[in-house]
């Protein structure tokens, strides 16, 4: 096992960014660039040993900058949607910033996803991306230090290890919004999926959920058993037309802090398999529902739901909703969550 450090590319304002490529002894990689602490490429055997890149992005800095939908970035301080941007804590309303248009805030407006991180190599297969954002940056309370450590095992485990500190009560939701292709190309439609959620939260026409959990049975939305991501997706519903094609978050059964199974994926002419797990209370299914053919890796274009994302989450919009899941860091409390992406075959 090693870990690599690379120059990757100067940022429009000159701070140069940096590549971090952690490679197992079978020679399975992953590698994290310091803008946005993006998880950049994870090279993974199919069923027959041969390796490939599953993730849609960019092969250069320009990319991560100019074209980005937030391929592989973290997004913070508050991952999704938070309703006319704006929330309240401790009687005091705090109003963030309305980038997506006009009138709600969207991963948190952008600011860790676009800042350069520092980073630690901790060990042969693990680094620490570290980002401090002060107190009401794009409008969020508290000045906060958060980190990411990324570990990349021989069993073809990424681990992604969050902590946050803050000196003032907040709101966090931190993710990764990583794009997968475990055919390494083409349409996303025929990987198998299987979402640990009997329930999860519909939203308006401005993807903001409606506060209420709804049952997977007899919709589009159960993917308790595994289904193909294709099978269901241009049914004639209200719900995968707000959120043109599945763009949702799924609440994870039994849901209590622990590191449990979110997702698991299956692509069956590589034969990849991808199970996800979390600690954290929800999971957004978002199909590339917006990915347009903007140019990607090997100069290609990123078409229509060509990538899928899981993002673990506290749910969107939960500083408005007191029937979810707390997102609340208190001030001089520690936040701490786990998510891990595990490949085999089969
Ligand atoms: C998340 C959102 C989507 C979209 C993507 C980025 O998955 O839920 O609606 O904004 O990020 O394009």
């Amino acid at each position: 096992m090693s870990v690599e450090k690379s120059f990757y590319g100067k940022m429009p304002c000159g701070s140069e960014v940096y590549s971090y490529c952690i490679t197992n002894t079978s020679g399975a990689s992953a590698q994290i660039i310091t803008k946005g602490a993006t998880l950049d490429k994870l090279i993974v055997p199919d069923r027959n040993g041969v390796l490939a890149d599953v993730l849609v992005g960019f092969d250069d800095l320009d990319g991560h900058v100019n074209r980005t939908d937030y391929q592989g970035v973290v997004v913070g301080q508050y991952a999704n949607r938070i309703a006319d941007g704006r929330f309240t804590v401790n009687g005091i309303e705090y109003n963030v910033t309305k980038n997506e248009k006009g009138i709600t805030c969207l991963h948190g407006g952008g600011e860790y996803s676009n800042a350069v991180w520092d980073a630690e190599i901790l060990s042969e297969n693990s680094v620490k991306f570290i980002y401090f954002s002060q107190d009401l940056n794009e409008g969020f309370p508290g000045n906060v230090d958060v980190s990411v450590t990324y570990t990349f095992g021989d069993d073809n485990a990424l681990h992604l290890s969050y902590s946050a500190r803050t000196d003032k009560d907040t709101v966090i939701n931190l993710t990764n919004h990583a794009y997968f292709n475990l055919a390494g190309a083409g349409s996303i439609l025929g990987t198998q999926l299987r979402l640990n959620a009997q329930y999860y939260t519909p939203i308006d026409e401005n993807s903001i959920p409606l506060g209420t959990l709804a049952p997977v049975a007899g919709t589009p939305f159960d993917f308790t058993q595994s289904k193909e991501i294709g099978r269901d997706i241009n049914a004639d519903d209200e719900q995968l037309k707000n959120g043109s094609g599945y763009d949702h978050n799924f609440c994870i059964t039994d849901w209590d802090g622990s590191l449990r199974c979110a997702a698991v994926a299956f692509e069956p002419e590589s034969g990849r398999v991808l199970q996800v797990l979390t600690t954290l209370p929800g999971v957004q299914l978002y199909t590339g529902n917006f990915l347009k053919g903007v140019i990607g890796k090997g100069g290609k274009p990123m078409n229509y739901r060509t990538g899928f994302c899981l993002e673990t989450q506290y749910y969107p919009n939960t500083p408005n909703i007191p029937s979810f899941p707390s997102c609340l860091l208190k001030g001089n409390e520690t936040y701490h969550s786990e998510t891990v992406f595990c490949f085999s075959v089969k």
